[in-house]
């Protein structure tokens, strides 16, 4: 089992199948009433430098909800990086609690809480990668029963942090991935090139329609991620194309199923209809994050399962 866990390539297809199961045994349990408490007595650091609703919440009740403690620190408010070294936050931390859950600006910071933390460190998103979001949404895919390994994937729009995350997963699971993108902002390529290692089938294109036709999965996230909103307007233009909408949707299976990781931008990179429509599972896909997520605290935090 990984120790920490900031990238999909933390997993291996083992080990992502295991988090499916586990995830699922705890949504059950917790859906029939049982309450145990494995992390009784331990606490878990929450660190975010950018906003968040999903995760932020989904860390805290999934803490809570296994009987530990969350303690939220602000990026602000403890100064990481600025008051105190990134790596000295880690040190001082890693005395008082049990993990470190943290969203960063840098994916560099997060890289360095693990590096001195000597307790588990869960990346709660980066500007490279989204990997509690990727374990959740193939999560949601495997609880739906879908074949992983055969089913086609189309991610349009921004190739990055949310897709980084799910490229490398699917890559693992055996999923065939496509990205349609506008040039210039398509996956990086040191992430295309893991996906390759890992005998991922990717396609890039930049052709929205071509990527659409045939998919099992249509995904989308926003244009402007948190940090990057100077470049709104280069970013509105460049992606136009790629708003999935009832005519993207209606060249994929009829059976498509659309995610998005939220927040959604409506009207940019999603219409109401869609993002509100029958083929949408946004809301399983936010659900989950909660029981990925209980999941992947209890196996970094060695609780068993039998006492939940
Ligand atoms: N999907 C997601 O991580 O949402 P938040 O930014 O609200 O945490
Ligand atoms: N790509 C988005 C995801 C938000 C959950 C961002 O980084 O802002």
């Amino acid at each position: 089992m990984m120790r920490h866990f900031l990238g999909s390539a933390d997993l291996t297809r083992d080990t992502a199948l295991q988090m499916f199961a586990l995830a699922a045994d705890l949504k059950q349990r917790w859906k029939v009433g049982r309450r145990g408490t494995p992390l009784a007595g331990r606490t878990v650091a929450l660190i975010f430098e950018k906003p968040s609703l999903r995760t932020r919440v989904t860390f805290e009740v999934g803490i809570v909800q296994l009987g530990g403690r969350a303690v939220y620190l602000s990026g602000h408010e403890i100064g990481l990086g600025t008051r105190e070294a990134v790596a000295d936050v880690a040190r001082n931390l890693s005395r008082w609690v049990d993990g470190i859950a943290a969203r960063v600006y840098a994916h560099e910071t997060i890289e360095t809480l693990a590096r001195h933390a000597t307790v588990p460190v869960i990346n709660g998103l980066s500007d490279w990668e989204h990997p509690c979001q990727a374990l959740a949404d193939f999560f949601t895919l495997w609880e739906r029963g879908l074949d992983l390994a055969a089913m086609r994937l189309a991610w349009l729009g921004d190739g990055n942090n949310v897709c980084h995350s799910v490229l490398v997963l699917g890559a693992l699971l055996g999923t065939s991935l496509v990205v349609a993108c506008p040039p210039g902002y398509a996956p990086d390529e040191r992430v295309q090139a893991a996906v390759r290692r890992l005998g991922g089938r990717l396609e890039v294109t930049d052709d929205p329609r071509k990527a659409a036709q045939g998919a099992d999965v249509i995904y989308t996230d926003v244009w402007i991620s948190m940090g990057q909103e100077a470049e709104r307007e280069p970013r509105l233009e460049a992606f136009t194309r790629y708003q999935v909408n009832e005519a993207v949707v209606a060249a994929a299976k009829p059976t498509a199923l659309v995610m998005h990781c939220l927040p959604a931008h409506r009207g940019e990179e999603i219409t109401d209809a869609v993002l509100d429509g029958p083929q949408s599972i946004v809301l399983e896909q936010a659900e989950n994050r909660l029981h990925a997520q209980k999941a992947v605290i209890l196996s970094l935090l060695g609780g068993a399962l039998d006492d939940v």
